[in-house]
């Protein structure tokens, strides 16, 4: 495995590779890695002649009341995963390396990126579009793998690549979880056991509303209060979103009539978790959709 630091030393390495009509994959992570991340890898690798990961805690989707600062950092470690991981290249740019002195040029995605997360976190999309934009310009990737965990983030990565035609693939990968439901992320390192206890809530209401839905529940409004309220109910959880969104536009659904997604957000202690699931409709409506020819939002990896 070859680690390098600059946006040069990579176009080189792969250029290289590219002459020889060898396929690129990119992995970007702010590192901190878990089988979420390992996960992303190997299916890179599974796909590409080439696999790349990138490890850089992004300054700029950092609000500047949220944990920068804090943001869990082993690399230590990270690179010994990744090598056993069999990963050809990983980058891990300095904050001057990937921001240089007075740059100012950012990647500003639509109303999309206002919903969710976006309210929440304000600004945060743009600094993760803009990263990545930037790693898409370095790497020049074949294809790109995200994860499905960070749903929003999926789907905003989606349109800027048909957007600013960037000509590769994203490929999503679902979300890789505990044995016992919580979704694997770097920030549960912040959970005390008796946050992370309550923070099982999440997976559960999760897996209630889509149980409830597949058995043809077709109120989304009540399915996102079911969820809701299952959240705001626990002790030492702080709610702050619960919805049913149409999976390609997360706009908030009020009947169930196509392939959806159920997210919610909520902090727990100094943790701000997020969650979701494919909410996939009754029987009948599926086979429906299928036979008018309706997209869905799989995202095979
Ligand atoms: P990070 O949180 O490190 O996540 C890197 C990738 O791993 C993302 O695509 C994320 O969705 C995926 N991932 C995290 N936990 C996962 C899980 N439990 N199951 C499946 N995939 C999981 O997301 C970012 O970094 C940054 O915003 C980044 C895209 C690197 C830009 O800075």
């Amino acid at each position: 495995m070859e680690r390098f630091v600059s946006a040069e030393e990579v176009r080189q390495a792969l250029g290289a590779a590219r002459r020889d009509g060898k396929s690129v994959a990119l992995v970007p992570t702010m590192g901190a890695l878990h089988g979420g991340h390992l996960t992303l890898v190997r299916a890179a690798r599974k796909r590409a002649d080439v696999v790349v990961a990138s490890i850089f805690v992004n300054p700029a989707q950092f609000g500047p009341d949220e944990d920068f600062e804090a943001y869990p950092r082993d690399m230590t470690r990270d690179l010994e995963l990744l090598a056993a991981e069999d990963v050809d290249v990983v980058f891990t740019p300095t904050v001057e390396a990937m921001y240089p002195l007075g740059s100012e040029t950012v990647v500003e995605p639509g109303t999309i990126a206002t919903l969710w997360e976006g309210e929440s976190r304000p600004g945060h999309f743009t600094g993760v579009c803009t990263v990545v934009a930037k790693l898409f310009d370095i790497v020049q990737p074949d294809i790109a793998f995200f994860g499905e965990k960070d749903y929003q983030q999926l789907v905003i990565v989606r349109r800027i690549v048909r957007d600013l035609h960037y000509g590769l693939r994203v490929a999503g990968v679902p979300i890789v979880r505990d044995r016992d439901g919580l979704a694997l992320s770097s920030r549960n390192a912040y959970l005390s056991p008796e946050q992370r206890a309550a923070a099982l809530v999440l997976s559960r209401a999760l897996e209630a509303v889509r149980q409830q839905a597949s058995a043809g529940e077709r109120d989304a409004l009540a399915l996102a209060r079911l969820l809701a309220e299952e959240v705001a109910g626990t002790s030492l959880a702080e709610l702050d979103y619960a919805a049913i969104v149409d999976c390609e536009t997360l706009e908030q659904l009020d009947v169930l009539d196509g392939p959806a997604r159920a997210i919610v957000a909520a902090r727990f202690g100094r943790a701000r978790l997020i969650d979701n699931v494919p909410i996939a409709l009754a029987g009948d409506a599926v086979r429906h959709l299928a036979a008018a020819g309706e997209a869905t939002c799989e995202t095979p990896a």
